[in-house]
């Protein structure tokens, strides 16, 4: 259960609702089987007597996805696509180029081949179709789950104007490593929050019912824990724990399940020596078995054929087995069960069984979807949806939501640097103030340059000729041709805004980093500016944390931007001037230094923690151990204070916690600063005396609240079972009895804490 609240927005505009988290994750409840299923049993009927009336060939062919155009034949000759989709032989396309090309593989699907089955058409839509909204990993810095729902309704309405009807997203891969560049694509470092999002992206997507002309299914990706590779490379390698998989890595596509999603994507690596693709009990045992997940499994791309890279399958026909009989249903471009499975099911190798099954599942989507009732696009529609007004005024309002004050300090002791005061000569100075297509960041859909206003666009816009403007560098170069252009038109300027970072291309997929800095010589030229001694607010773009030490050390305010998509420049001159008050948290740690990574708020407390004075303990020799800006930081133009954490329930007991008994624990937030400003109040437990070690701090809820200046507001929390479960030391997911240590805090480092005993 959860509870709502109506909240306004910084300039009083009633904004919708936020979802208060009051009771903990949305129903979920991990390592339980639950019968959930998006599809009715009417549906499900369906599905079963189609397939009881198709050849095994037709069967095989519903397993098939393809790109667009490019399919080629085991001879490695091109394939007429309209034929093969004639003859059944295509379940899936990929990334068509418009509504009419997908009407016209639809008419070879339906009017051509013996089933009549449409294609499901898919495309990575993944932080909007044309209208793109920040970068997932910004999104989720608004702790907003009700704002990604609106988001990916957004990005439904319009990509299913254009014929797509499923989308490989959401991410919900937690990251902990920044140097992997698809932490980008997600919702960050922590299972609670993450689970969240993925719920609330599923039902943007899916909206009310799958079968609306404006649904789109989701595709829950990657299947599992894609974002523990290795050295944070990306492909790499993952092994961790039961205890972690089922504790951290789990719980957001479990969330995802349970809200319908209508199907996942098997991850391209490996997890404790086992490929995603090939993986029986993640594919079939926890998410079948446990979860009562009904839809399909799509393979990554390529990823059945990958199996033989792995080393688990000699040939194509041992990879398309393994992948079948683990419980990927669909194969994305390898071409291996068009070739394959025929004769595998054939020769006794595979059982139909498991054609079967797989087929039935995508079947049930596409009925569920409507696909045979309206299997065509109404090719006008994407005119008038397309970058609508209301959806431009979402993109630039999830922007504001998205940025995250990192630093905010006073200017020769007067006022704090940001907000910029009216009236002063600014410098733009930065190979991101005039970029449009970086504004857009990675996946960037049908998102398009021209879409995009920029920093430097509406900046101008405001200030005319009081703005002077120097691109200073490239992105990535050595060259300082551009230094001197910089240095005067900072000396022209009272203040100089710095617009630094990562180009787009620079996160996602095979993207990851082994520097965490500002790429090329930005450092250097916003050194060289900085010794000008003209104030410096540091706009940092980025798909990613980064260790910025000298820019944290010496500069008196740090605004994180992320990649905020085609509203960038009006969302970052509210913010700058102070009409959008920034509210934003992190969801991922910013390090110190790239060898602090993996870096997460949620570690173990080892036998050795940090503890100043004592070398013999957990800690670099040459850097703190703890993050520059830590999980939950973000500051505000506004002040918040928080009263000592307090425990209202006197007394709890395992058995009447597993009865549905809750703790209660509250804190007053006081605004006391001198205007309105969002708070996300967090709340944090610690469990000792427990048969596993469990995390120095575990986020288990928060509530973003609206305060005018002087209020305060009590903030209350319930802890229940689902909050204070884990997976013990029997492989059992249960409250044990415990010494609980509870914070209600701004962010992962603070608060005053509060405790109490858990007794058997
Ligand atoms: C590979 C990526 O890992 C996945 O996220 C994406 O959806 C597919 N390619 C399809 O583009």
């Amino acid at each position: 259960m959860r509870a709502h609240l109506l909240i306004h927005d910084r300039r009083g505009f009633f904004r919708g609702v936020a979802v208060l988290t009051l009771l903990g994750l949305p129903a979920f409840a991990r390592g339980q089987a639950l019968a959930v299923s998006p599809f009715s049993a009417q549906v499900e009927k369906q599905a079963a007597e189609m397939r009881r009336k198709m050849t095994l060939e037709e069967k095989v062919g519903q397993l098939v996805q393809f790109p667009n155009g490019g399919t080629r034949g085991p001879d490695g000759k091109g394939i007429d696509q309209n034929e093969l989709v004639a003859r059944g032989g295509v379940g899936s396309l990929m990334n068509p180029p418009d509504a009419g090309a997908v009407n016209a593989f639809q008419k070879q699907a339906v009017e051509k081949s013996r089933m009549k089955i449409p294609v499901i058409v898919a495309m990575d839509v993944i932080h909007g179709y044309r209208t793109i909204f920040p970068v997932p990993l910004a999104l989720s810095a608004s702790w907003d789950p009700g704002l990604v729902e609106k988001t990916s309704r957004v990005a439904a309405v319009e990509a299913t104007s254009e014929g797509i009807r499923w989308t490989f997203s959401p991410m919900v891969d937690i990251a902990r490593d920044a140097r992997w560049g698809r932490i980008m694509e997600g919702a960050g470092e922590d299972p609670y929050l993450g689970a969240l999002f993925a719920a609330a992206a599923v039902r943007g997507y899916q909206g009310k019912d799958l079968s609306d002309p404006t649904s789109m299914v989701a595709c829950v990706k990657h299947f599992v824990a894609y974002g523990g590779a290795e050295s944070g490379r990306d492909y790499n390698a993952v092994d961790m724990s039961d205890r972690t998989l089922r504790d951290v890595y789990f719980p957001p596509f479990q969330a995802a399940v349970d809200a319908g999603a209508g199907s996942l994507m098997s991850a391209f690596s490996s997890l404790q020596g086992v490929p995603a693709s090939a993986n029986h009990d993640t594919l079939t045992d926890v998410l079948r078995g446990e979860w009562g997940f009904r839809g399909f499994v799509v393979s990554d791309w390529n990823s059945v054929g990958e199996l033989i890279n792995h080393g688990v399958a000699l040939d194509g026909e041992t990879a398309a087995r393994k992948a079948v009989t683990a419980g990927v249903d669909m194969d994305m471009g390898s071409g291996l069960y068009g070739e394959n499975l025929v004769k595998l099911v054939r020769s006794g190798k595979v059982p139909e069984r498991a054609v079967d099954e797989a087929v039935e599942r995508i079947l049930r989507v596409k009925i569920a979807m409507g696909l045979f009732s309206h299997p065509y696009t109404d090719e006008t529609r994407s005119k008038t949806v397309l970058l609508a007004p209301e959806h431009v005024a979402l993109a630039r309002r999830a922007a504001e939501e998205s940025f995250v004050l990192l630093k905010n300090d006073p200017i020769s002791g007067g006022a704090p640097a940001l907000p910029l005061a009216d009236g002063k000569t600014v410098a733009l100075i930065g190979p991101l103030a005039d970029s449009a297509g970086d504004m857009l960041g990675g996946w960037e859909g049908r998102g398009q340059g021209s879409d995009v206003v920029t920093l430097k666009q509406a900046l101008a816009g405001r200030l005319k000729d009081k703005l002077v403007y120097a691109k200073g560098t490239e992105i990535e170069t050595d060259s300082e041709a551009g230094f001197h252009d910089a240095l005067d038109a900072a000396n022209r300027a009272d203040v100089v805004v710095m617009a630094l970072g990562e180009s787009r291309g620079m996160t996602g997929e095979a993207a990851s980093r082994t520097k965490l800095d500002l790429p090329g010589n930005q450092l250097k030229l916003l050194e060289a500016v900085a010794a000008t001694g003209k104030p410096v607010v540091l706009v940092l773009f980025s798909g990613r944390p980064l260790a910025l030490p000298w820019e944290a050390a010496h500069l008196p305010a740090i605004l994180e931007a992320w990649f905020p998509g085609v509203q960038a420049g009006p969302a970052l001159v509210d913010t700058l001037y102070g009409e959008s008050n920034p509210a934003g948290k992190l969801t991922a740690s910013f390090p110190r230094s790239v060898g602090q990574e993996p870096l997460y708020y949620s570690v173990m407390n080892t036998g050795r923690p940090v503890n100043p004075g004592n070398p013999y303990v957990t800690r670099y020799i040459d850097e703190l151990t703890t993050a520059q800006f830590p999980f939950g930081w973000g500051l505000s133009y506004t002040k918040f204070d928080y009263s000592p954490t307090k425990i209202t329930t006197p007394a709890a007991h395992v058995k009447e916690l597993n009865g549905g008994a809750a703790i209660t624990v509250e804190a007053t937030v006081t605004n006391s600063g001198a205007r309105a400003g969002e708070e996300i109040a967090q709340l944090y437990i610690r469990e000792r005396g427990t048969s596993v070690v469990r995390p120095i701090r575990e986020l288990k809820g928060y509530q973003k609240i609206l305060l005018k200046a002087g209020e305060s507001r009590l903030v209350r929390f319930m802890l229940t079972k689902r909050e204070l479960g884990f997976w013990n030391i029997d492989r059992k997911q249960t409250v044990e009895p415990c010494e609980l240590t509870v914070w209600v805090a701004p962010h992962s480092e603070a608060g005053q804490s509060s405790q109490m005993t858990i007794a058997p």
